[in-house]
């Protein structure tokens, strides 16, 4: 039987490409911002961190889209977006992040975004913490493994929902926040340390990141009863490496990293095997009476996911943080090493509404790849097309299996500084900004061949999906 079906995408489907604010705006001490911990990295994630604020920092200048957001608007509004996820940068609003009153020279800016966008008819859908924290927080109180900080970001998510109340309709609380045990630093603030065992430190302060994740829900529900709000996870299944059951069993285990922070934000409640996990490895965490009611009766309204790639799990190796994994010998691969998987993104789709029966909305999905500016002037992203026709063709037929997908919004909406590896030579828009790895270009925006792809697309709902 075949099960394609051709015009599956809903009515009001929202169409649209994502970017985040430490990887986009630069203009990262002006109008008062403060620094966030990504303004300290000069080589992205999974870079050293540097105290001073020296040298060639991605983020200091990203692709300028705090001064050039109405062009990339314009851009934006002529591929048919109907919606744009990006971030609100913390420390635009609080820039050490303990203080008692908002920046409002940093509220206005959001202003006129969500302005601009709304006169394009293209909705905002906001991430409020998007890999980036005031710095502040993470030398004055250790970042999130201190529990103060649910208060501070309580009153920032409380401040943004008042105010973006009549603009902002969709909302997401941490970005992919499940990677906080593989890189500490960017999703939490917690600095590493090789000489200490950080896995308590790391899984309290993701248990304070869920709870405030829980009081921001309550927030939104009540501030904007009529927005949805999501919790937001990076999705990249685990296939077992032979049918050999204890393969199985690695990736069931290497698959509850991630739907444990699921569990917990859908469900509202700790997971017995999670509850294993932490006896068997001596971690005790501070989780009071209050925050079990809290993480209980707040539950997110949808489930937001980036996808990009599938894993394998083989029981006889010691994989740590998701490194050193074996490889999928019936995938390719990108320039950076991710295996592509289409098919892994209907897998994904179904696996996680089979389980929860929540909507879901897809706000990262594309390819990073090494871009050729051709004489012409012209850029032939084939291998971009390729990739997300393909997923969208497993979209398509997740939507025909019956999942509930209110979106898919590209990785990412125009160029932008990667987050892992600082470079912006690792590109994945729809619109080229010419800029080098070492921070020199015009920062001119053009569009690429994808652009007028994806187009087609969304003009057609998603029915025309082109050939390559
Ligand atoms: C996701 C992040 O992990 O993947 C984005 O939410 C990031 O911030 C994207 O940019 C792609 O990863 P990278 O490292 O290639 O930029």
């Amino acid at each position: 039987m075949t099960e394609t079906s051709k015009d599956c995408f809903p009515e009001g489907f929202l169409w649209g490409g994502a970017i985040a604010a430490n990887q986009a705006e630069g203009a990262y001490l002006e109008d008062g911002k403060g620094l966030s911990t990504i303004d300290v990295l000069p080589r992205g994630a999974v870079g050293p961190i540097m105290n001073a604020v020296e040298g060639k920092y991605p983020s200091h200048e990203a692709i300028d889209f705090y001064h050039r957001y109405k062009e990339d608007i314009a851009l934006f509004a002529d591929m048919g977006f109907n919606c744009l996820r990006t971030s609100i940068a913390w420390t635009r609003i609080f820039p050490n992040g303990d203080e008692e009153k908002p920046n409002e020279a940093g509220l206005q800016f959001y202003d006129s975004l969500f302005d601009e966008l709304l006169r394009h008819h293209i909705q905002p859908i906001i991430t409020i913490s998007h890999y980036e924290m005031p710095l502040h927080l993470v030398k004055e109180y250790g970042g999130w493994a201190n529990r103060e900080l649910i208060t501070f970001f309580r009153r920032y998510a409380e401040t943004v929902f008042r105010r973006y109340r009549d603009k902002v309709k969709y909302w997401m609380t941490f970005n992919e926040i499940n990677l906080i045990t593989s890189v500490p630093f960017v999703c939490g603030g917690i600095i590493p340390s090789s000489s200490d065992n950080q896995q308590p430190v790391i899984y309290q302060a993701a248990h304070n990141q869920l709870v405030a994740s829980a009081f921001a829900v309550k927030a939104c529900h009540e501030i904007i009863p009529h927005a949805k709000i999501g919790c937001m996870i990076t999705t990249a299944p685990a296939y077992p490496a032979t049918c050999k059951s204890d393969d199985v069993i690695a990736a069931m285990q290497m698959n509850r990293g991630t739907l444990f922070f699921l569990d917990v934000q859908v469900r509202g409640y700790y997971p017995a095997y999670i509850q294993r996990f932490f006896k068997e490895n001596y971690i005790s965490l501070d989780i009071t009476d209050e925050d079990a009611k809290v993480l209980k009766k707040n539950t997110v309204d949808y489930i937001a996911l980036s996808y990009y790639k599938s894993k394998i799990a083989e029981a006889s190796r010691d994989e740590v943080g998701n490194v050193n994994l074996p490889t999928n010998p019936y995938l390719t691969s990108s320039q950076w090493g991710w295996q592509i998987d289409a098919k892994g993104l209907r897998f994904t789709l179904n696996e996680l509404y089979d389980r929860y029966q929540k909507p879901l909305f897809i706000v990262e999905n594309g390819l990073g790849a090494v871009d050729t500016v051709e004489a012409d002037g012209s850029i032939n992203d084939d291998y971009r097309i390729e990739y997300l026709r393909d997923h969208l063709e497993q979209v398509r037929e997740a939507i025909a299996d019956g999942v509930d997908l209110i979106g898919f919004t590209a990785w990412s909406a125009i160029d932008i500084v990667s987050n892992s590896t600082g470079q912006m030579s690792k590109r994945y828009g729809f619109v080229y900004v010419d800029k080098d790895d070492n921070g020199n270009g015009t920062l001119k925006r053009s569009r690429k061949k994808s652009f007028y792809w994806f187009k087609k697309v969304i003009e057609s709902n998603g029915e025309d999906l082109g050939d390559v």
